[in-house]
């Protein structure tokens, strides 16, 4: 607790390019490099680029914007902005931050995976069974089979070690602040990461067998766009990819000066993110391509699913390839340095909402966050059943949390309080790029009518099926229980008093007033 906090002022990215390379490291993560290209494969190949482009016009950049609006024009973390809208609503931008909670803790053990990886790669430590290395030596995963355990604490040296050190990492990134921390980390390591990656893809094009690859995830099929499924994985997939919906463009925005361009630098960061996902599908597919010619086998049974692509898969590439162990390295050290600076976005949301409401210094908040979640991280995902919770988690959060968030944020903000014509006169006032009425049709119908039909789909579907082949009872516990997680925490973090500092008024005045004298009592 610090009394300084509560009068500091605010602290604020540099200036515009900070802040895009900041917005840019926290979308371009493992959704891009990990999740995106064994998604689209599943879901249509080249067919899933509608629902996928349908999905990023119609509420990816709309959400988008609206969280730029409300954390710009609030000042604040989600809580904090949210509470500034109307009180209670401070227990969505907690749910919100529940929603990071979840991800940071198993985000974390998948850079740690990445980090060890990017080791082996040097001596590609893998052998000629990356399937039996990955799941058997590195993870020692538990046979969850019949009635084995579905959830141990027998920990794994080879993931707690790396784990840990991700976890340190980050902790001091976010105690050195926005600026000499989240800002310097990004301006660093997105253009290494953009360098590493490039340079990975032409590789991969230039391989033999590449074209194959291509045709492959390209190769449309069309009736996938009939299947309820496709479209929710599109949605899930823009919004995890695009990191909006549960608070951090709300939070990062909230650290732009109050006269900054908004609108320009959001699409510039959206076209950013999508351009990288392509790009990360270029560079896999191309390298599936060269596989499969030289397995003799046709890119579909290769096994793409889950996460299996990136650390069975693309070992067993590094090693036919010549020069592999370079390959090897830049993709590991991609996935590690685009993983390491969405890492840093999440946990600034958390970060953010626990010094303003409890009044913390950012060491301390930094110090609480870190040593709660760091143990929950290492203790959930450092065991040999850390995968099959992994998985679980992840699916829940995405396709039900974050789904759920974007609707109330909808439905409250825009249709209850009717803060839509506000938040878009603040973004027009500060912004170049001006937004038309076609944003209300998004943010006001579009978006909670599609993504509402959407998650009741995805509820009764997973009510009908269990996911994944899991045992029933361990999906009560994991899956729902998450849901039931984000819930009571958001309750239980709204319930407490707030210590922080009282609230300034938003800026510009709305309506706007052209009476100076009224102007400046406004703005008071
Ligand atoms: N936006 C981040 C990612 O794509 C969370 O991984």
């Amino acid at each position: 607790m610090s009394a300084d906090n509560q009068t500091a002022p605010r602290e604020q990215f540099t200036g515009q390019v900070g802040f895009i390379l900041s917005a840019i490291g926290s979308a371009v993560g493992l959704g891009n490099i990990w999740r995106f290209p064994g998604v689209a494969y599943e879901n249509g190949g080249g067919a899933f680029l509608v629902p996928y482009l349908i999905a990023l016009l119609t509420a990816g950049i709309p959400i988008l914007f609206l969280d730029y609006a409300i954390g710009h024009r609030f000042r604040g973390g989600a809580p904090q902005a949210f509470r500034r809208i109307k009180g209670w609503l401070e227990s969505l931008g907690w749910f919100q931050v529940m929603i990071c909670i979840v991800i940071a803790v198993y985000y974390a053990a998948v850079v740690a995976w990445a980090a060890s990886f990017f080791v082996y790669s040097f001596g590609l430590d893998w052998g000629d069974d990356p399937q039996a290395f990955f799941f058997g030596e590195h993870l020692q995963l538990a046979d969850v089979g019949g009635a084995d355990p579905w959830l141990t604490f027998d920990f794994v040296a080879a993931v707690l070690i790396p784990l840990v050190l991700v976890w340190v990492v980050v902790i001091a990134v976010l105690a050195a602040g926005v600026v000499k921390g989240v800002q310097r980390a990004n301006i660093v390591f997105i253009p290494l990461l953009l360098v590493a990656f490039g340079a990975l893809v032409v590789r991969a094009l230039t391989l033999d067998g590449a074209a194959e690859g291509l045709n492959a995830l390209f190769t449309p099929q069309w009736d996938a766009l009939g299947d309820p499924d496709v479209w929710i994985a599109a949605y899930g997939q823009i919004f995890f990819s695009l990191s909006v919906a549960f608070g951090i463009m709300i939070t990062y925005a909230s650290y732009r000066r109050r006269r900054s361009n908004m609108t320009g630098p959001g699409l510039v960061v959206a076209f950013s993110n999508s351009g990288f996902e392509m790009l990360a599908g270029l560079g896999v597919f191309s390298a599936l391509g060269f596989l499969a010619l030289e397995q003799g086998v046709g890119v579909g049974e290769l096994g793409i699913a889950g996460v299996g692509l990136a650390f069975v898969t693309f070992p067993a590439i590094v090693s036919e390839m010549p020069a592999g162990a370079l390959f090897g390295a830049l993709f590991f050290g991609s996935l590690v340095m685009a993983g390491f600076t969405s890492l840093v976005s999440i946990l600034q949301v958390v970060s953010a909402a626990l010094q303003e409401k409890f009044a913390l210094s950012r060491t301390a908040a930094v110090l609480w966050l870190g040593g709660v979640l760091g143990t929950v991280s290492v203790v959930g995902f450092s065991t040999t059943t850390g995968l099959i919770l992994l998985d679980t988690v992840d699916y829940w959060v995405n396709n039900m949390g974050i789904v759920a968030s974007a609707i109330l944020m909808c439905v409250f903000v825009v249709w209850v309080y009717r803060r839509a014509p506000e938040l878009r006169y603040h973004l027009n006032a500060v912004s170049t790029t001006q937004l038309g009425a076609w944003w209300y049709a998004c943010v006001g119908a579009i978006i909670p009518v599609m993504l509402g039909i959407m998650l009741v789909q995805t509820i009764l579907i997973r009510i009908d099926e269990p996911y994944g082949d899991y045992d029933e009872t361990y999906l009560l516990y994991a899956g729902w229980g998450t849901v039931a997680l984000l819930v009571v925490g958001a309750i239980v973090f709204w319930a407490f008093r707030w210590r922080g500092p009282d609230l300034p008024r938003a800026w510009p005045p709305y309506p706007p007033v052209e009476d100076p004298a009224v102007r400046k009592e406004a703005s008071r």
